[in-house]
Protein backbone atom coordinates (compact mmCIF):
# COMPACT_ATOMS: atom_id res chain seq x y z
CA UNK A 1 0.00 0.00 0.00
CA UNK A 2 3.09 2.60 -0.19
CA UNK A 3 4.69 4.32 1.77
CA UNK A 4 2.53 4.96 4.75
CA UNK A 5 2.61 9.31 5.68
CA UNK A 6 2.44 10.43 9.01
CA UNK A 7 -1.11 11.33 9.57
CA UNK A 8 -3.02 11.79 13.08
CA UNK A 9 -6.61 12.28 11.98
CA UNK A 10 -7.27 9.10 10.07
CA UNK A 11 -8.93 7.67 13.12
CA UNK A 12 -11.58 10.62 12.76
CA UNK A 13 -12.34 9.49 9.35
CA UNK A 14 -12.92 5.95 9.64
CA UNK A 15 -15.27 6.86 12.53
CA UNK A 16 -17.44 10.08 13.42
CA UNK A 17 -16.22 11.35 9.98
CA UNK A 18 -17.81 8.53 7.67
CA UNK A 19 -20.71 9.37 8.50
CA UNK A 20 -20.56 12.73 7.49
CA UNK A 21 -22.76 14.02 4.71
CA UNK A 22 -20.37 16.16 2.42
CA UNK A 23 -21.05 19.34 1.09
CA UNK A 24 -19.06 20.75 -1.53
CA UNK A 25 -20.72 20.57 -5.20
CA UNK A 26 -18.79 20.92 -8.48
CA UNK A 27 -19.76 23.34 -10.41
CA UNK A 28 -20.29 21.60 -13.59
CA UNK A 29 -20.23 24.54 -15.96
CA UNK A 30 -16.23 25.48 -14.90
CA UNK A 31 -15.72 21.47 -15.15
CA UNK A 32 -16.88 21.19 -18.64
CA UNK A 33 -15.27 24.63 -19.46
CA UNK A 34 -11.73 22.62 -18.49
CA UNK A 35 -12.14 18.83 -18.83
CA UNK A 36 -14.13 17.05 -21.48
CA UNK A 37 -15.79 13.47 -20.84
CA UNK A 38 -13.24 11.39 -22.54
CA UNK A 39 -10.71 12.76 -19.70
CA UNK A 40 -9.11 10.31 -17.44
CA UNK A 41 -10.36 11.81 -13.91
CA UNK A 42 -9.09 11.03 -10.19
CA UNK A 43 -11.23 11.87 -7.38
CA UNK A 44 -8.68 12.12 -4.37
CA UNK A 45 -10.38 11.64 -1.14
CA UNK A 46 -13.27 10.70 -2.49
CA UNK A 47 -14.77 9.53 0.42
CA UNK A 48 -17.70 7.67 -0.06
CA UNK A 49 -17.94 8.53 -3.82
CA UNK A 50 -20.31 11.24 -3.51
CA UNK A 51 -18.46 13.26 -6.58
CA UNK A 52 -17.03 10.53 -8.42
CA UNK A 53 -20.69 8.94 -8.45
CA UNK A 54 -22.14 12.57 -10.51
CA UNK A 55 -18.80 12.67 -12.64
CA UNK A 56 -20.05 9.49 -14.20
CA UNK A 57 -23.71 10.67 -14.34
CA UNK A 58 -22.27 13.90 -15.75
CA UNK A 59 -21.03 11.72 -18.77
CA UNK A 60 -17.31 11.32 -17.58
CA UNK A 61 -16.57 7.43 -18.07
CA UNK A 62 -12.51 7.07 -16.93
CA UNK A 63 -13.81 8.01 -13.25
CA UNK A 64 -11.59 6.97 -10.42
CA UNK A 65 -11.72 7.50 -6.45
CA UNK A 66 -9.11 7.38 -4.11
CA UNK A 67 -9.19 7.98 0.01
CA UNK A 68 -7.09 6.47 2.61
CA UNK A 69 -10.29 5.66 4.84
CA UNK A 70 -11.51 1.83 4.81
CA UNK A 71 -15.01 2.85 6.69
CA UNK A 72 -15.42 5.61 3.61
CA UNK A 73 -14.37 3.54 0.56
CA UNK A 74 -17.24 0.64 2.30
CA UNK A 75 -19.50 2.80 2.26
CA UNK A 76 -18.74 4.20 -1.56
CA UNK A 77 -18.53 0.60 -2.42
CA UNK A 78 -21.63 -0.22 -0.98
CA UNK A 79 -23.89 3.35 -2.32
CA UNK A 80 -22.48 2.57 -6.06
CA UNK A 81 -21.17 -0.80 -6.99
CA UNK A 82 -19.74 -0.83 -10.05
CA UNK A 83 -17.93 2.80 -9.17
CA UNK A 84 -14.02 2.26 -9.37
CA UNK A 85 -13.14 3.25 -5.59
CA UNK A 86 -10.01 2.16 -3.94
CA UNK A 87 -8.72 2.56 -0.61
CA UNK A 88 -4.95 3.51 -0.80
CA UNK A 89 -3.41 4.76 2.23
CA UNK A 90 0.27 6.59 1.72
CA UNK A 91 1.99 7.89 -1.52
CA UNK A 92 2.89 7.00 -4.33
CA UNK A 93 -0.44 5.99 -5.22
CA UNK A 94 -0.27 2.69 -7.75
CA UNK A 95 -0.51 4.53 -11.17
CA UNK A 96 1.52 5.83 -13.37
CA UNK A 97 2.78 9.18 -13.81
CA UNK A 98 0.85 11.35 -16.23
CA UNK A 99 -1.76 8.56 -15.92
CA UNK A 100 -4.97 10.96 -15.84
CA UNK A 101 -5.79 14.42 -17.48
CA UNK A 102 -7.57 16.23 -14.10
CA UNK A 103 -8.08 15.37 -11.10
CA UNK A 104 -10.44 16.61 -8.20
CA UNK A 105 -9.60 17.55 -4.56
CA UNK A 106 -12.55 18.34 -2.98
CA UNK A 107 -12.50 19.20 1.00
CA UNK A 108 -9.57 17.41 1.21
CA UNK A 109 -7.32 19.90 2.79
CA UNK A 110 -9.42 20.91 4.85
CA UNK A 111 -9.02 17.85 6.79
CA UNK A 112 -5.20 17.83 6.77
CA UNK A 113 -3.72 20.35 9.18
CA UNK A 114 -0.24 19.55 8.26
CA UNK A 115 1.86 21.82 5.80
CA UNK A 116 4.44 18.44 4.69
CA UNK A 117 1.27 16.80 4.35
CA UNK A 118 -0.75 19.12 1.83
CA UNK A 119 2.49 19.42 -0.21
CA UNK A 120 2.74 15.59 -0.23
CA UNK A 121 -1.15 15.38 -1.82
CA UNK A 122 -0.79 18.24 -3.84
CA UNK A 123 3.08 17.17 -5.49
CA UNK A 124 1.43 13.58 -6.11
CA UNK A 125 -1.13 14.68 -7.95
CA UNK A 126 1.40 16.79 -10.11
CA UNK A 127 2.91 13.47 -10.75
CA UNK A 128 -0.26 11.88 -11.87
CA UNK A 129 -2.19 14.89 -14.02
CA UNK A 130 -0.25 15.05 -17.16
CA UNK A 131 0.96 18.47 -18.57
CA UNK A 132 -1.77 20.47 -19.53
CA UNK A 133 -4.16 18.66 -17.38
CA UNK A 134 -5.94 20.34 -14.78
CA UNK A 135 -6.36 20.08 -10.94
CA UNK A 136 -9.78 21.13 -9.73
CA UNK A 137 -9.73 22.46 -6.00
CA UNK A 138 -12.52 23.29 -3.52
CA UNK A 139 -11.80 24.27 -0.46
CA UNK A 140 -12.32 26.89 2.86
CA UNK A 141 -10.68 30.08 3.26
CA UNK A 142 -10.29 32.00 6.29
CA UNK A 143 -13.45 33.02 7.06
CA UNK A 144 -13.95 36.70 8.52
CA UNK A 145 -17.02 35.62 10.81
CA UNK A 146 -16.82 35.96 14.83
CA UNK A 147 -17.42 31.61 15.56
CA UNK A 148 -14.40 31.16 13.06
CA UNK A 149 -12.45 33.93 14.13
CA UNK A 150 -13.02 33.08 17.79
CA UNK A 151 -11.59 29.22 17.00
CA UNK A 152 -8.77 30.03 14.94
CA UNK A 153 -7.22 32.11 18.12
CA UNK A 154 -8.26 29.63 20.51
CA UNK A 155 -6.84 26.79 18.70
CA UNK A 156 -3.89 28.95 17.22
CA UNK A 157 -1.29 28.19 20.28
CA UNK A 158 -2.11 24.34 20.41
CA UNK A 159 -1.74 23.32 16.48
CA UNK A 160 0.55 25.94 15.49
CA UNK A 161 -1.15 27.62 12.34
CA UNK A 162 -3.35 30.15 12.50
CA UNK A 163 -6.71 28.53 10.89
CA UNK A 164 -6.63 24.96 12.08
CA UNK A 165 -9.04 23.99 14.83
CA UNK A 166 -10.66 21.01 16.45
CA UNK A 167 -14.70 20.55 16.38
CA UNK A 168 -16.43 19.26 19.04
CA UNK A 169 -17.13 15.69 17.82
CA UNK A 170 -12.70 15.43 17.49
CA UNK A 171 -12.16 16.36 13.84
CA UNK A 172 -9.92 18.74 13.21
CA UNK A 173 -9.65 21.54 10.01
CA UNK A 174 -8.06 23.57 8.57
CA UNK A 175 -9.42 26.89 6.75
CA UNK A 176 -6.78 28.52 4.59
CA UNK A 177 -5.08 32.06 3.44
CA UNK A 178 -6.00 32.19 -0.27
CA UNK A 179 -2.41 32.99 -0.41
CA UNK A 180 -1.58 29.67 0.93
CA UNK A 181 -3.38 27.55 -1.20
CA UNK A 182 -2.27 29.16 -4.69
CA UNK A 183 1.56 29.07 -3.57
CA UNK A 184 0.75 25.60 -2.60
CA UNK A 185 -0.24 24.78 -6.08
CA UNK A 186 2.18 26.89 -8.10
CA UNK A 187 5.07 24.96 -5.82
CA UNK A 188 3.88 21.74 -7.73
CA UNK A 189 4.06 23.55 -10.96
CA UNK A 190 0.33 24.20 -11.41
CA UNK A 191 -0.70 27.52 -12.52
CA UNK A 192 -4.44 29.15 -11.46
CA UNK A 193 -6.56 29.77 -14.27
CA UNK A 194 -9.98 30.14 -12.77
CA UNK A 195 -10.67 31.21 -9.26
CA UNK A 196 -14.42 31.27 -8.01
CA UNK A 197 -16.16 31.56 -4.63
CA UNK A 198 -19.86 30.28 -3.11
CA UNK A 199 -21.04 29.79 -0.13
CA UNK A 200 -21.60 26.25 0.65
CA UNK A 201 -23.02 24.43 3.50
CA UNK A 202 -20.59 22.82 6.46
CA UNK A 203 -20.35 19.52 8.02
CA UNK A 204 -22.09 20.67 10.82
CA UNK A 205 -24.72 22.48 10.01
CA UNK A 206 -23.71 25.87 8.94
CA UNK A 207 -22.40 27.70 6.17
CA UNK A 208 -19.07 28.53 4.99
CA UNK A 209 -17.46 30.29 1.75
CA UNK A 210 -15.45 27.94 -0.27
CA UNK A 211 -12.93 28.79 -2.56
CA UNK A 212 -12.57 26.52 -6.01
CA UNK A 213 -9.52 27.22 -7.82
CA UNK A 214 -8.70 25.21 -11.60
CA UNK A 215 -5.37 25.24 -11.92
CA UNK A 216 -3.26 23.62 -14.92
CA UNK A 217 -0.10 21.60 -14.93
CA UNK A 218 2.28 23.42 -16.78
CA UNK A 219 4.30 21.73 -19.55
CA UNK A 220 7.79 21.04 -18.72
CA UNK A 221 10.25 23.48 -20.05
CA UNK A 222 12.12 22.34 -22.71
CA UNK A 223 15.92 22.00 -21.56
CA UNK A 224 14.64 22.20 -17.81
CA UNK A 225 15.73 20.07 -15.25
CA UNK A 226 13.28 17.29 -13.92
CA UNK A 227 11.32 17.45 -10.81
C1 LIG B 1 -14.80 16.27 3.73
S1 LIG B 1 -14.35 14.74 3.00
C2 LIG B 1 -14.56 15.09 1.28
C3 LIG B 1 -14.77 13.85 0.45
C4 LIG B 1 -15.05 14.07 -1.02
N1 LIG B 1 -13.95 14.74 -1.69
C5 LIG B 1 -16.32 14.85 -1.21
O1 LIG B 1 -16.24 16.07 -1.43
O2 LIG B 1 -17.39 14.25 -1.15
C6 LIG B 1 -12.60 14.72 3.20
C7 LIG B 1 -11.92 13.45 2.73
O3 LIG B 1 -10.51 13.60 2.91
C8 LIG B 1 -9.97 12.39 3.38
N2 LIG B 1 -8.79 12.70 4.18
C9 LIG B 1 -8.74 13.06 5.47
N3 LIG B 1 -7.48 13.26 5.86
C10 LIG B 1 -6.72 13.01 4.79
C11 LIG B 1 -5.30 13.03 4.57
N4 LIG B 1 -4.46 13.38 5.53
N5 LIG B 1 -4.86 12.72 3.33
C12 LIG B 1 -5.73 12.40 2.35
N6 LIG B 1 -7.06 12.36 2.50
C13 LIG B 1 -7.55 12.67 3.72
C14 LIG B 1 -11.06 11.76 4.20
O4 LIG B 1 -10.89 10.35 4.27
C15 LIG B 1 -12.31 12.20 3.48
O5 LIG B 1 -12.75 11.24 2.57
Amino acid sequence: MGTPAPHGTDGFWETTGAAKTFTHPIDPALLAEFVPRTARVLDYGCGYGRLTAELVGLGYRAVRGVDRSAALIARGRHAHPGLALLRWSGFPLPFADRSFDAALLFAVLTCVPDDADQRAIVGELARLVRPGGVLYVSDVPLQDDPFNRARYERFAARFGTYGVFETPDGGVFRHHPPTWLRGLLRAAGFAVLRECRTVVPTLDGRTAERLQLMARQEPAVPGSAPG
